[in-house]
């Protein structure tokens, strides 16, 4: 089958690439020449596991170009363009509606489009009815991919959400997407078929469940600092129940990234268009804690140095979770900003993360107090205190001895709770977790 991918970001290009793996002949489209050039000469262009391989591996059924008009050969149109948050918190539909302004002189009578960016709901309805005059039908299918593990969350996802529109055109668009699928299909994976407003909702709905269930825990983790408890054991505790289950119950700095944060704002901002605000306000709560867990770190690291200023700090992290060089709404670069802001000299280590955070640290006219590296050992040389923000294996599996000898002082602050604390204590440092007596 003939296919398009409009806009190669994360969730795009791994598309493209994976679509490409299951037999089809794909072309990708995105406005940005860089990113195109880079995924035509089948180089990935951001760091995803196993990535560049599918790229190589497929190269022969997959192209790239900047020009919409590729489109036309092909019959399925996927949309995977970003919704960033606009100021007010809701989410930006320039892109998705420029996508589908673009692409409506392409389709053809019979031809499928499938929207996969994360969008308002109701939005699906009205795109559907700007692209029905031209003989195409829309359907809704939301991506649960998670970054670090994207090729594999999107080759084998744990369901596949349709959103179809009433009628016989449901059918159509059902059978077409199928056949796209058929090898996901195959293996038994969930299908689930669905009007477009409960399509859209699947997809908010799931992230605002996982960001409820971090920022609960880290709640318990603000309790667990005043009462002498321990958020890790609360959490293995908890988790044995398989009501609760173990999973995105790690307390520690929160969580950031392209998706959680914005689409909890996102969320909000729709219900109270809506009229129901009320029944999200919980959401604003879950936000509020979150934010709060960038505080923490300082506030620890206060509470043992005193006065942050002239300090030298390593923070180990700076993209918002491991195995991604992702640096949107990070945690730990937040913290290492809001360090330096305090008068700290702070290097932020990150295997991955280092690179694309220099841009933005020049931006932000820290780079006299902020500075990065991809070596985490050189971060520790000479340093009063180490964070770690972000739980890299290579992290985790440091010798705590290597390092006490590399640094001044002996404080380590675990922002994720990944180290293993007795280890670090054993080797002479003054451990502080995130909820952990
Ligand atoms: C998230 C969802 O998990 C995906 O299902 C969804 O498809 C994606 O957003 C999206 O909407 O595109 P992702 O942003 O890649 O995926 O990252 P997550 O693995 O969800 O982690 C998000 C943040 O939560 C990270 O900063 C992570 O460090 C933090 N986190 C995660 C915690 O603080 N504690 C946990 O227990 C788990």
């Amino acid at each position: 089958m003939k296919i398009s991918v409009i806009g190669c970001g994360y969730l795009g290009a791994v598309h493209a690439a994976s679509m490409a793996e299951l037999g089809h002949e794909v072309v990708g489209i995105d406005v940005n020449p860089h990113r195109i050039d880079s995924l035509q000469r089948s180089i990935a262009p951001f760091h995803e596991p196993g990535f560049d391989a599918l790229l190589l591996k497929n190269s022969s059924r997959l192209t790239f170009t900047t020009e919409m008009s590729a489109a036309a050969d092909a019959t399925v149109h996927f949309v995977a363009v970003g919704t960033p948050q606009s100021a007010d918190g809701s989410a930006d539909m320039t892109y998705v509606n420029s996508a589908i302004e673009g692409l409506l002189p392409c389709l053809s009578d019979g031809d499928l489009v499938v929207g996969k960016s994360t969008v308002p709901i109701g939005t699906a309805e009205r795109l559907s009815e700007q692209v029905q005059p031209t003989g195409a039908v829309l359907m809704w299918n939301p991506e649960f991919l998670r970054e670090g593990f994207a090729v594999e969350d999107t080759l084998s996802p744990d369901r596949l959400v349709y959103g179809v529109p009433a009628g016989d055109d449901g059918d159509s668009a059902t059978a077409i997407l199928d056949e796209v699928y058929s090898e996901i299909i195959a293996k038994g994976t969930p299908r689930l078929v669905m009007n477009f407003a409960t399509a859209e909702l699947v997809k908010v709905a799931a992230n605002s469940f996982l960001a409820t269930k971090i920022s609960f825990i880290n709640a318990m983790a603000e309790i667990a600092d005043v009462t002498g408890a321990n958020v890790t054991q609360l959490a293995d505790a908890i988790g044995y129940d398989t009501r609760i289950g173990r999973r995105f119950l790690n307390a520690g700095i929160g969580f950031g990234g392209g998706c959680l944060p914005k689409d909890i704002r996102g969320f909000v901002a729709r219900a109270e268009e809506l009229g129901v605000g009320d029944a999200l306000s919980f959401l604003k709560d879950v936000d509020d804690i979150n934010g709060r867990r960038r505080t923490r770190v300082a506030e620890v690291l206060t509470e043992e140095l005193g006065d942050l200023a002239g300090k030298t700090i390593a923070v180990w992290g700076i993209s918002f979770k491991p195995d991604s060089d992702d640096i949107r709404d990070s945690p730990a670069l937040d913290i290492a900003e809001s360090l330096a802001r305090a008068g700290a000299t702070v290097v932020s280590a990150d295997p991955e993360g280092w690179k694309p955070a220099q841009a933005r640290i020049e931006q932000s006219g820290l780079s006299d107090s902020l500075t990065t590296t991809a070596d985490h050992r050189a971060a520790a040389a000479g340093a009063d205190a180490l964070v770690v923000a972000t739980e890299w294996k290579v992290f985790q599996g440091e010798n705590a001895e290597t390092i006490g000898e590399l640094m001044s002082g002996n404080l380590v602050v675990d922002g994720r709770n990944c180290l293993d604390a007795e280890s670090w204590k054993a080797a002479g440092f003054r451990y502080r977790g995130m909820g952990r007596a």
